[in-house]
C-alpha cells in the first residue's frame, strides 16, 4: 500500500512489527507521555529541515560533504554547557579541516539533542552473576546495573525531551551568537590538543584562514556584514529508534499541511530496525524530515531498492542518506552492488560511512573498542567503493567526543589496551577522542581531495 498524505498517521505504524520497543510496565502510563509530549512545543521547525534537506541534495550532487558525529548514547548525568560546548568545538574543527582541505562546503549534523535510545544484541545482561535488564538508553532506563535502575520508565522521555531542549537551545546560541564566528578559528582547539602534532596542524590552517579573512578585508570585501562568516548551521540528529517518543513530537506543519517529526532535523532507522514491512519504515515513510537508514553487513541489493521506494518514491534529492557501516575488509565488496541497485531505480541518495560500527570488539579485559586504522581502513575502503561506481562519497558517520577519553585504539597519540581502563567513560559504544577525531578529519580531507582530482 503507498504510504500516502491520507492513508498515513503519526500512530498507523502501530499495525506494524516494532521491534526493540520497551514493554512499558503501564502502557497507559506511556499514553500519557505521548500525549504530554504532542502538547508541548517543537523542538526543531519544518522550515529547518526542509533547510538541512537542501544542504544534503548538494551533497547528493557531490557539491558538498556531511559530517554527522556525536555520542553512541547521550547521557542525562553528562549535561552540561562545558560538555555541549566542548563537541560543538570538535565538530567546528573537524569541518574546518574538512572545508579547508577540499574546498566544498561541510553539512555539520550532530548526533545530539536526542540521542537517547539504543537497540541492543541481548534485552539482558549478566553484571557480577546476576541478570538484568540490559541498558537501552537513558529515554528508557538507567544505566546503573541493578534492577531498579534497569527498569522501564516512559517518564524518562520527557527528560529526553527537556535535556533535548536545553542542548538544542545552547547549541543554537553558540552557533548564531558568535562562538562559531570564523574569527574565531584558533579558540575551537582544544588546551590538551594545542601542543600535539593534529593541534599543531590544525594552528597552521587557522592562521591561514585568519590570513585570508584579512586579504579579503584588504581587497575592501564588507566581512562583518557577510553572515556566514559569523554563524553556522549544526543540525541535530539521533536514531529515530523509540517510535512512543517519535510519534509524540510530530507535527503537521502549518505551512504545507505535511507531518514533520519535530524531536530532530534529521532522523535515522538503525541497522535492527530497517524491516522493509516494519513500524520504522511504516513511521518515517510518512514524515517529511531528511531520513537515514543504517546498511550493515546482511543488507542486499533487494533491500535497498525496497527502501529507497518506501522511503523515497519521488525521488527528492536529500531526502534519502544511506550510511555504510560494512566493517573495514568488506566495504569495498559489499557496497558497491547496493550502489548499482540504488543507480538502476535511478534513487539520489546521499552515501555516507559510519566506519564504527562494523569494527568493534572486545579485549581480552572485556572493554568494548575499536581500532583507528580499521576505522580510517573502513573510510578508505568507502572512498574507492563510492568512486569506483562514480558515486560521491558523500560523508562520514562517527561517534566522538571532546574529552580526552580512552576508548579507541591506536591514532598518532597510540591508546593502547592496557591505557583502555584510564578514562573510558562510554554509555555505550567506544568513542573517538578529541585528538584521535581531528587525526581522522586530516585523513579524510586528503582522501576529499584525491576525490576531487579524480572526478
Ligand atoms: C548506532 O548508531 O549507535 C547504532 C546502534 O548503529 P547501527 O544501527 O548501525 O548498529
Ligand atoms: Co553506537
Amino acid at each position: 500500500m503507498a504510504l500516502t498524505e491520507d492513508t498515513w498517521s503519526p500512530a498507523s505504524w502501530r499495525s506494524c512489527p516494532a521491534l526493540h520497543q520497551p514493554q512499558w510496565p503501564v502502557e497507559a502510563a506511556a499514553d500519557a507521555v505521548r500525549g504530554t509530549l504532542a502538547s508541548m512545543p517543537p523542538l526543531v521547525f519544518a522550515g529547518e529541515a526542509r533547510g538541512l534537506q537542501e544542504s544534503l541534495a548538494a551533497v547528493a550532487d557531490g557539491r558538498a560533504f556531511l559530517l554527522q558525529a556525536g555520542d553512541c548514547a547521550e547521557s542525562f548525568h553528562d549535561f552540561s554547557a562545558i560538555s555541549i560546548r566542548e563537541k560543538l568545538k570538535i565538530i567546528l574543527q573537524m569541518a574546518a579541516v574538512l572545508t579547508y582541505g577540499s574546498m566544498l562546503p561541510v553539512v555539520k549534523l550532530g548526533r545530539i539533542a536526542g540521542q537517547f535510545a539504543k537497540p541492543r544484541s541481548s534485552p539482558t545482561e549478566v553484571v557480577n552473576g546476576v541478570e538484568l535488564p540490559s541498558f537501552r538508553g537513558h529515554m528508557v532506563n538507567g544505566d546503573e546495573p541493578t534492577a531498579e535502575a534497569r527498569g522501564f520508565d516512559p517518564d524518562r522521555m520527557l527528560q529526553a525531551y527537556h535535556q533535548s531542549a536545553s542542548t538544542l537551545n545552547l547549541l543554537r546560541a553558540f552557533t548564531k551568537g558568535g562562538f562559531a564566528d570564523l574569527t574565531k578559528v584558533h579558540l575551537w582547539n582544544q588546551e590538551f590538543v594545542g601542543s600535539s602534532p593534529e593541534g599543531r596542524r590544525y594552528q597552521a590552517i587557522a592562521s591561514e584562514i585568519a590570513r585570508a579573512l584579512r586579504f579579503m578585508a584588504a581587497c575592501g570585501i564588507d566581512l562583518e556584514g557577510e553572515r556566514s562568516l559569523h554563524e553556522v548551521d549544526v543540525w541535530t540528529s539521533h536514531e529515530g529508534l523509540l517510535l512512543d517518543y517519535e510519534q509524540g513530537l510530530t507535527r503537521r506543519d502549518s505551512l504545507t499541511g505535511r507531518w514533520y517529526d519535530c524531536s530532530a532535523h534529521m532522523l535515522w532507522i538503525g541497522d535492527r530496525t530497517r524491516q522493509l514491512d516494519g513500524a520504522h519504515v511504516a513511521f518515517f515513510a510518512g514524515v517529511n524530515n531528511p531520513i537515514g537508514v543504517k546498511l550493515g553487513p546482511t543488507a542486499t541489493e533487494a533491500d535497498v531498492a525496497g527502501l529507497c521506494e518506501a522511503l523515497n518514491p519521488n525521488r527528492l534529492p536529500g531526502r534519502l542518506t544511506v550510511i555504510a557501516r560494512m566493517g573495514a575488509g568488506r566495504v569495498e565488496e559489499l557496497l558497491p552492488p547496493l550502489i548499482r541497485a540504488a543507480r538502476q531505480g535511478e534513487h539520489p541518495v546521499v552515501w555516507v560511512c559510519d566506519p564504527m560500527h562494523g569494527n568493534a570488539f572486545r579485549t581480552a579485559s572485556g572493554y568494548k573498542t575499536r581500532r583507528f586504522e580499521d576505522i580510517m581502513g573502513e573510510i578508505q575502503g568507502f572512498f574507492s567503493a563510492c568512486l569506483g561506481e562514480g558515486a560521491w562519497p558523500g560523508g562520514v558517520h562517527l561517534e566522538f567526543t571532546g574529552e580526552h577519553v580512552t576508548e579507541c585504539l591506536g591514532g598518532s597519540q597510540e591508546v593502547l589496551e592496557d591505557h583502555l581502563d584510564h578514562n573510558y567513560a562510554t554509555l555505550c559504544d567506544p568513542r573517538l577522542n578529541a585528538r584521535q577525531s581531528l587525526d581522522l578529519a586530516f585523513r579524510v580531507a586528503e582522501l576529499m581531495r584525491t576525490a576531487e582530482a579524480n572526478r
